[in-house]
């Protein structure tokens, strides 16, 4: 355990940390958010859902995590509508992931990869593909089922310990378990690190990739909190995290993906040799002082400054006549709206690719999803760049937008317009 978090004679707000039962000291509260992806239709009983996104960093195992957990029943629905594959960057992406692991990993005789999280088998097909053995578990069935329209074995569950011992006993151990995009998500980290720990072979890898907490502290994203996003991963912490579980980490690789993640390699206590990278970066996040309550202080003045600089540009956008609308309805866009009160006043709609959102309102905040295709019907005058991990794809895609003379506005690190 760790204990520098300095947070001595203070009067803040704590709460127990869900990781190693230590202190957490609260450091922003967004106030009531709803579920980030209830893209809704009125009447849906999700809409109505509201919880506290209140945010801290435990004291003794320095997990950022938040104080309220959402049930997992109302964020990964049956309908639940992320699409993995929805955006060229990441089916590259995956692409990547699985070609590199059957190169290595999965290279030996008769091969076995659980996937956890696996949505529309975006990363499975190209190790469907392969020929190599395979099984996706995700609660989401609409995505699951794109999945195995492709070929892909799904489990639709949530995998947690007894998902796991199931699977070991019809499938034998795991060479491989990986998980992107979901770790993080998951306030009952427990059950999921012993499940992992069962089904995993002894000389077997645990990866899974995650939003880096150095990299949203250094961009000053706070848009990356939001009901999904439950633990913001660090080297440090998730080192402390799965020791407790036998686990030890053993590589780390940061991932331009996502605004900046990193993937963790997980393997048995013993097993493997860590590499100079897990060293390298624990000790760069000493440096960026990711263990230091003053660190969070200045990260929510930052905070506090985005929604006043943005919620006046918007304001000043509307009273000179000029027309903004919304570009990604992304998740990320529910922390923003929510938390600085942007609705459909100020943002009459947002054009998004994504065909399960399209004709639903935004969670919380009302704001019409419309297609992609309406962007240019006709364009506005300013776009609102929610999806600004995919600026460079977007962009591209509209640049007929911008040569007519469009802008668009981005809220991190600060609000500016290009
Ligand atoms: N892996 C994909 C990616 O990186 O784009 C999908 C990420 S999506 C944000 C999170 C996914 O995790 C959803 O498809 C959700 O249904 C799934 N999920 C949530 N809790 C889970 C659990 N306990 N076991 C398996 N999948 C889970
Ligand atoms: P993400 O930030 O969680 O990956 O979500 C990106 C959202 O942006 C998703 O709803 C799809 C949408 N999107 C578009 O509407 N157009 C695009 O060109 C891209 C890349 C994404
Ligand atoms: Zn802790």
């Amino acid at each position: 355990m760790v204990a520098d978090v300095t947070d001595e004679n203070s009067s803040a707000e704590t709460f127990p940390c869900r990781v190693c039962g230590g202190l957490v000291r609260q450091w922003f509260d967004f106030g009531p958010q709803p579920i980030s992806n209830a893209f809704y239709r009125d009447g849906d009983a999700v809409a109505g859902i509201r919880y506290d996104l209140v945010v801290g960093i435990c004291r003794s195992c320095t997990m950022v995590q938040q104080r309220d957990e959402c049930p997992r029943e109302s964020m990964f629905r049956p309908d639940y509508p992320y699409r993995a594959s929805g955006s060229a960057l990441m089916r590259k992406h995956f692409e990547q992931v699985a070609e590199w692991l059957l190169a290595t990993e999965l290279a030996g005789p008769d091969p076995f990869i659980v996937e956890i999280g696996s949505n529309d088998g975006v990363m499975l097909r190209t190790i469907r593909g392969a020929g190599v053995r395979h099984l996706g578990v995700d609660p989401s069935r609409d995505a699951a089922e794109v999945a195995a329209a492709e070929g892909v074995r799904v489990r639709v569950d949530f995998f947690e310990e007894s998902t796991a011992a199931s699977i070991r006993a019809a499938e034998g151990p795991a060479d491989v378990i990986y998980s992107a995009n979901v770790i993080s998500h998951i306030p009952y980290v427990d059950t999921i690190l012993r499940g992992v720990a069962e089904l995993l072979s002894p000389t077997g890898v645990f990866m899974f990739e995650d939003r880096y907490l150095g990299d949203i502290v250094a961009h000053s994203s706070f848009d990356q909190l939001y009901d999904e996003h439950f633990y913001l991963f660090a080297a440090r912490s998730v080192q402390a995290m799965v020791a407790q579980f036998g686990l030890e980490l053993v590589d780390v690789a940061h991932l331009d993906v996502h605004g900046g993640s990193v993937r963790y390699t997980v393997a048995r206590a013993g097993v493997r040799t860590p590499s100079p990278a897990v060293r390298d970066l624990l000790a760069r996040e000493s440096r960026q002082g990711l263990a230091e309550m003053a660190t969070y202080e200045r990260f929510a003045d930052r905070i506090v400054a985005i929604r006043e600089d943005l919620v006046t540009l918007l304001r000043e956008l509307r009273a000179e006549g000029k027309q903004v609308v919304g570009y990604g309805a992304t998740s990320k866009s529910a922390t923003v709206t929510n938390y600085c009160g942007i609705g459909p006043d100020l943002v009459p709609y947002v054009c998004d690719s994504t065909p399960e959102k399209q004709g639903r309102l935004s969670p919380g905040s009302g704001i019409p999803v419309r297609s992609q295709d309406e962007f240019s019907r006709p364009y506005p005058d300013y776009a609102l760049l929610f999806a600004w991990n995919h600026a460079e794809e977007i962009m591209a895609k509209e640049r007929e937008f911008s040569e007519r003379g469009g802008r668009w506005i981005l809220y991190v690190p600060t609000v500016h317009v290009v």
